[in-house]
Parts: C-alpha cells; sequence; structure tokens
C-alpha cells in the first residue's frame, strides 16, 4: 500500500520505492507536514517529529494546551489570521466581513486510481493500480467551508500531484480571494532556487538563485501563462546539484492561466513554496452548495540531480499527461509557409511549395496565418474563420484536397481567441471583446482578445471553426494566441464575479480544446503563443505539441529547447529549420546544425523551399530522411540527457538514449570557433556501460565511423578535433553523433 494511515499516531505516509511524504494531524485537527524526500521506511509513529518551543510572547499560540504557535509549524495549507505571519495557501472572505479562517481535520479517504479534474488538464492513469490517491477533508466550522486536499501518489515515479477543493455548505457565500493549488514546507532553507525565465524570442532560460530570507517568487498575470516571460515551474535544488547528482524538489503547476509560485523563507529558515493560481486579480464566489477546484501541481522529487528530475517530467508528461492519438506516435515532418511568404501567398504558390516538399520527403503541409476573412496585414480578419477566396479560389476544403492528391498531410493556423475590430465578427458583436467600462482598448498587434468566459462566446467560434475543420481533409491545427490580456473584465459577469473573470477565460478555452478534440480525434493539434508563450503542462494536456520559439536561430534554439527540455519532453517542443540570415536575428548559421538542432523535437521547416539552391535541397532531403529514422526514438521512446550546457560555455551538447539502451543520437554544437584551444572529449550519458556501439558521424561529405563501449564513451568521451570544427566553418557548426549498439 503506497498509502498509509496510522490511525493511532494520526500519520499519513505516502510512499513508493522512490519518496517519502509525510503528514501529521496535529493534536488541534490541523495538518502539518513532517517529511518530504527520499523513501523512508515506514513506522507507526512519526509524530515525534512534530515539535513545539517556547519562543516569544509576540508570536501567537493556539488556546490549547499544546502551546503551538503556528508560525513555526510546517503547515499543509496554511489559512490567513492563524498567528501564522507567514503567506498563506488560502484567504475566504466571509459575509461579514471576516478573512480569519481554521480548517480542521474532519475524514480522508484512500482509493486506488485518479480522479480527473472536471474541466481542468491534469496528470492521469491507464489502470487503478498505477496510482493511489488520499484525499483529506477539513473542515471551517464559522464559515461552513469544507476543503478537500487531494494527492495523489504514482506506483512507478517519484511524483505526487496535488490539488485543492473548496465546497461551500455554509448558508451565506464566500469568496475566495486565494485558493493555490499546494503549500509545501521544507525546515531548511539550504536551497538554490530554479526558475525558467525569457521572453519573446528567448523564452524558459534558466536562472538560479540562493534563498534569502523573505519573499522569491514568479508571477503569471498576462492571461496567458504569464506569457514567455515566467514559465510556472520553480525546482529548490541543495547548492552544488549536478545534472547528474543531488537532490531536487520540482514543482510544475498544470495550469494556463495567471499562476504564482512563490518561495518563502521565515527568519527561522524554514522554507515555504506556494503555487497555484495567482491571487491577484483573483477572486470567486462560492454560493452554497457550489464548489471551486484548483488547477494540479506536480512535485516531482530527484535524487539524481537535475537530469533525473528531468526525465521524471518527460515521461510523465509524455505518457500520462498528452492524451489521444498522437501521444505516442511519431510527428509529421512538416513545411510551414509562415516564414516563406508571411501574408504574401495565393493558391498557387501555396501549392507550388507543397509540390517540392512532397519531393523532398515532407509529410504535412500547415497553412499559416492569413488564409481567413479579408486578413492580408495583421490589422483585419480575426474572427472571421471562413475562407479569404481571393487568395485561395478553392476554398479551405479544395485546397485540403489538393494537398492530398500532392500526397501531403494539410494543416491550418487559426487564433480562435482573437479579434480584429476589422472584422465582421466585432461589427456584429463588438461587446464580445474584453474591455473594461470607461477605459481605453489597449491593443497589441491590431488585435483584442474575445471573452472566452462567456459560453456564446466560445460556442460561436467553435460554430464556425468545426464547419472548416469537418468540411475539409485537415489532420493539424496549430492553436495561435497571439496578445497578452488587459483591462479583464467581463460584460456578463456581476460586480461580485468580476474576479473570476480571467480563470473563467482559461476554463473556456480549456472547454473549446476539448470539445474539438472529442469531436476531431484525429487531428494533432500543435499550441502556440507569439511563439512559446504558452509552453505550460496545461496545454499538453490538449495539444500534444507547441511552438517552442519564434526563434529559430540554431544557436539561440540550443539554448531555448535546453532550457525547455527541464521540464518538457522532446515531443512537445515544435522545432522548425529556418532560412539565413535568420528573420528574427539576422545570423547565419549552417544548415547541417538548424536541421541538428531541430531534430531534438517535432521535426519541420519553415521557409520558402522554391528559393532554395539545389546542393541546399539535397541536404533537406538527408536530413529528412534521418529524421524519419530517428523520430520514433526522439519523440516516444528515449531517455535524454543534457550534457554540455551553452549557458555556461560555448558548446552545447545532448543525447537521446532509447529506453533499450540499443541506440542514440548525440548533438555536439559549437558557439564561436578558438583557435590553438584545449583539447575536447565529449562525454556521453545514459549508455549502457557494457555495450559497444558504432559510432557513425560526418564531418562535411567524409562520414566516419568507430566501435566504443558505452563506458568509454561516458568515462573518456568522444574526442572532437577543433580542425575539424574549423573544416566545418567554425562558427555555429555542429557534429551529430548516431550510436548503434553493435
Ligand atoms: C505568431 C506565431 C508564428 C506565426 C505568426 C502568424 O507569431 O508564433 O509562428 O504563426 O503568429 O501571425
Amino acid at each position: 500500500m503506497p498509502i498509509i494511515y496510522h490511525e493511532k499516531s494520526r500519520v499519513f505516509h505516502l510512499t513508493n520505492e522512490y519518496v517519502s511524504y509525510i503528514l501529521y494531524v496535529m493534536e488541534n485537527d490541523q495538518l502539518e507536514n513532517l517529511y518530504y524526500g527520499k523513501r523512508i521506511h515506514d513506522r507507526e509513529d512519526f509524530s515525534y517529529l512534530h515539535e513545539t518551543t517556547w519562543r516569544s510572547q509576540m508570536t501567537l499560540s493556539m488556546p490549547d494546551p499544546s502551546n503551538l504557535s503556528l508560525h513555526y509549524v510546517r503547515q499543509e495549507y496554511p489559512f490567513f489570521g492563524s498567528g501564522d505571519y507567514r503567506s498563506p495557501a488560502g484567504e475566504i472572505l466571509q459575509a461579514d466581513g471576516s478573512r480569519v479562517s481554521d480548517f480542521k481535520f474532519r475524514s480522508y479517504k484512500i482509493f486506488a486510481g485518479k480522479p480527473a479534474l472536471q474541466g481542468l488538464p491534469a496528470t492521469y492513469v491507464e489502470s487503478e493500480d498505477e496510482a493511489e490517491t488520499l484525499e483529506i477533508t477539513l473542515t471551517d466550522e464559522v464559515s461552513g467551508t469544507d476543503l478537500t486536499l487531494s494527492y495523489t501518489l504514482f506506483r512507478d515515479y517519484p511524483v505526487i500531484t496535488r490539488h485543492s477543493r473548496f465546497t461551500q455548505n455554509g448558508e451565506k457565500p464566500v469568496t475566495l480571494l486565494k485558493a493555490l493549488s499546494a503549500s509545501v514546507e521544507f525546515l531548511d532553507m539550504d536551497y538554490e532556487m530554479l526558475q525558467l525565465s525569457g521572453a519573446w524570442g528567448r523564452e524558459r532560460h534558466p536562472h538560479t538563485r540562493r534563498l534569502e530570507r523573505g519573499i522569491q517568487a514568479i508571477q503569471g498575470l498576462a492571461g496567458t501563462t504569464g506569457g514567455a516571460e515566467q514559465n510556472p515551474f520553480i525546482a529548490l535544488m541543495r547548492p552544488g546539484t549536478t545534472e547528474k547528482s543531488g537532490e531536487v524538489y520540482g514543482f510544475s503547476l498544470v495550469y494556463s492561466g495567471n499562476h504564482l509560485e512563490q518561495v518563502e523563507v521565515s527568519t527561522f529558515d524554514m522554507t515555504r513554496v506556494l503555487l497555484g493560481i495567482n491571487p491577484q486579480n483573483f477572486a470567486w464566489k462560492l454560493c452554497r452548495g457550489e464548489s471551486f477546484t484548483t488547477p494540479e501541481a506536480v512535485l516531482v522529487y530527484s535524487d539524481e540531480g537535475l537530469g533525473g528530475m528531468s526525465r521524471t517530467y518527460h515521461d510523465l508528461y509524455r505518457t500520462r499527461l498528452a492524451r489521444g492519438e498522437w501521444r505516442d506516435k511519431a510527428r509529421p515532418i512538416l513545411l510551414n509557409n509562415w516564414e516563406g511568404t508571411y501574408f504574401d501567398f495565393n493558391e498557387e504558390k501555396l501549392l507550388a511549395m507543397a509540390g517540392k516538399a512532397k519531393e523532398l520527403g515532407v509529410e504535412l503541409f500547415v497553412l499559416d496565418d492569413g488564409w481567413f476573412g479579408k486578413r492580408n496585414d495583421d490589422t483585419s480578419g480575426l474572427g472571421d474563420w471562413f475562407c479569404n477566396l481571393e487568395k485561395i479560389p478553392s476554398g479551405i476544403d479544395g485546397l485540403s484536397r489538393k494537398m492530398e492528391e500532392i500526397g501531403l498531410k494539410f494543416g491550418l493556423w487559426v487564433e480562435l481567441e482573437m479579434v480584429n475590430k476589422d472584422s465582421d465578427l466585432y461589427r456584429a458583436h463588438p461587446d464580445w471583446m474584453i474591455q473594461a467600462p470607461g477605459r481605453y482598448h489597449c491593443q497589441a498587434r491590431h488585435q483584442h482578445v474575445l471573452d472566452f468566459s462567456r459560453q456564446e462566446v466560445v460556442d460561436h467560434i467553435h460554430d464556425m471553426i468545426a464547419k472548416i475543420l469537418a468540411a475539409s481533409k485537415i489532420s493539424y491545427v496549430k492553436w495561435d494566441m497571439n496578445r497578452y490580456m488587459t483591462a479583464a473584465f467581463s460584460q456578463d459577469l456581476p460586480a461580485d464575479r468580476q474576479g473570476e473573470m480571467m480563470h473563467r477565460y482559461i476554463l473556456g478555452v480549456y472547454s473549446l480544446y476539448e470539445r474539438l478534440i472529442r469531436e476531431f480525434p484525429h487531428i494533432l493539434f500543435e499550441s502556440c503563443a507569439s511563439g512559446g508563450a504558452r509552453f505550460d503542462p496545461g496545454m499538453l494536456y490538449y495539444a500534444p505539441q507547441a511552438w517552442t520559439s519564434d526563434d529559430t536561430d540554431a544557436y539561440e534554439r540550443c539554448r531555448i529547447q535546453y532550457g525547455t527540455s527541464f521540464v518538457y519532453p522532446l515531443s512537445m517542443m515544435g522545432a522548425h529549420v529556418s532560412a539565413v540570415p535568420n528573420h528574427q536575428l539576422g545570423r547565419t548559421t549552417p544548415l547541417s546544425t538548424r536541421g541538428n538542432v531541430a531534430m531534438f523535437g517535432t521535426f519541420g521547416y519553415e521557409l520558402d523551399v522554391l528559393k532554395m539552391t539545389e546542393e541546399e535541397l539535397a541536404v533537406v532531403r538527408e536530413q529528412i530522411l534521418r529524421m524519419k529514422k530517428y523520430r520514433e526514438m526522439i519523440q516516444t521512446d528515449s531517455d535524454f540527457y543534457r550534457l554540455l550546457d551553452p549557458y555556461k560555455g560555448n558548446e552545447t551538447g545532448w543525447i537521446c538514449v532509447s529506453k533499450d539502451k540499443r541506440s542514440a543520437l548525440a548533438l555536439y554544437c559549437q558557439t564561436l570557433n578558438r583557435v590553438n584551444e584545449s583539447w575536447i572529449r565529449f562525454k556521453l550519458d545514459g549508455l549502457c556501460g557494457d555495450v559497444s556501439y558504432t559510432v557513425r558521424y560526418s564531418i562535411g561529405e567524409e562520414i566516419r565511423e568507430y566501435p566504443a563501449w558505452g563506458d568509454e564513451l561516458m568515462r573518456i568521451g568522444i574526442p572532437v578535433k577543433r580542425n575539424d570544427l574549423s573544416a566545418m566553418g567554425g562558427d555555429f557548426v555542429s557534429i551529430l553523433y548516431e550510436l548503434q549498439a553493435e
């Protein structure tokens, strides 16, 4: 039994082969966390870990004999007004204006499996024996509110998922001002905090800092995961932790709206991690009989460094968060016309590109922005989801059939949550866009956000797009979201429910996704938001892949994909080869490196194939053949190891090793060329030491091969010759090592 309740000592022990998480129902009926970390033996009574001591008369103690002051207790779900002066996980406004609450243990349930979170994305199990769930219900007598804390322990992973559910049973309504998903406390502060931060074009760069007393936090308030700026993830790691060793605790939020990940260190050096929906601009009214469920937090423990943490997230998210037909399938190699044509295309041009793409081995043609309404630039058309027949006389239906005749699958770009003022949709429904009365209509890229908190808006958009998807041969949809939300206000909600709007918006987005994936289960969805601004676990539940960044420069992509890999699997990372000079930053990198980097994701091209030289086309043909050979392994059946950190040095290195360790693909990429420098040994990881591999790579036209033991490759490494790097052109060159067990 992975979840044990010791009735006498009132201790819950969640434990599997990897982790232990120990909770205690204190004398005053509140919950304390006694331990979270590497698995330890079970025992009848862990309550000796509950400590009290006299500290100061300033901090208040409970009116019971324990002399308990919650300010020093590792509370499982702290509330405001208890004598604990750190940030709480919950705060509830009651009918009389009070914000004080006191939740006491009432009951618990332990059962096999993992229930779904209604209307919210979450990890899942495929059979009941994959996980066990503990639900603990606490009650605040005065307001009549119940709080159910939910914990699922996965049998085969060092993973505990948590969420909370509030139910109002009292007569009078309450308003949740803060309702986080989880709070986790540690006894000391000797940790570094890792976060993935960035901006458009440089998403998810890893940053670390030593914990300090006080609050350190990241958050998103832009309505779309918080934009590219802060990914809903942090990790705490012991100083000295590396890719291979050290203790790490990962906290990832399965959510695409405003989020908060906060770490507070008290002056007693205790560390409290809080994560969930950002309380800023959030207030959720609960009337009698109503419930509110928070998003899911996914806690991963690793004592094998950051690499161990990442591989757990990869496996869990790839197989138990992503869903649908495409989850376990290698993804089609695509050509997207965006950087090749931008808005300047017609049917003839698209078909010519598609014809050439087919010759090269491409499988899917993606028609990006500009096919609908009167959209010839970004000032108009969003909201009018019907084909622009001037550009595409055959219609989407006809074009999709022509693509099939060429032998390609066909995909479409949409941006369903948006509207341009210059559109039929806006002219018919000006009140459907998000706007605060009397306030300036802030626009970005000439567009406004539709109020997806309203069912009729979601229904209308659904009907428009479902009509096209049903009438045409469409096997892929790129769902974009190109602006942040401002002046969050819904014309449809009463004053006392305006604080619900931003969360209701995201629930609306999720519900539309859910409807479309149920109606069109064969379609592969890719989420996108001005590049990678909505790259979060919530999206992965609906769309198994996401556009990683608009920045397709090979060197920048090394950094972005390296950072993204801390949490997200390669099967989720949209990675394309684009033209040079690169459209985002003007840099020219070799086609071989652009291809090599894009292979570690869902592979494709984003350029005008008709403008490529014969020599370039030959390279593309080869790249596509190689990707077809390895994509199954890369995307569905491998472990990923980061080897050389581009944020720390002049090189990027990583390797994908098949689960059976019989084959592997490693990338070595140099940033700038250096002359007369030290020797290079590229040390691999994840191989079987006792297996002899054939190592195959090419330097320009020359193909080389040699045998080496796994231990040799991991301990000594591959000698990378500086002369070879220079011969290939020096700057931004890369070598792809293909390893096959002999
Ligand atoms: C966003 C996306 C791009 C492209 C454009 C189209 O910026 O990230 O890939 O689809 O929109 O307008």
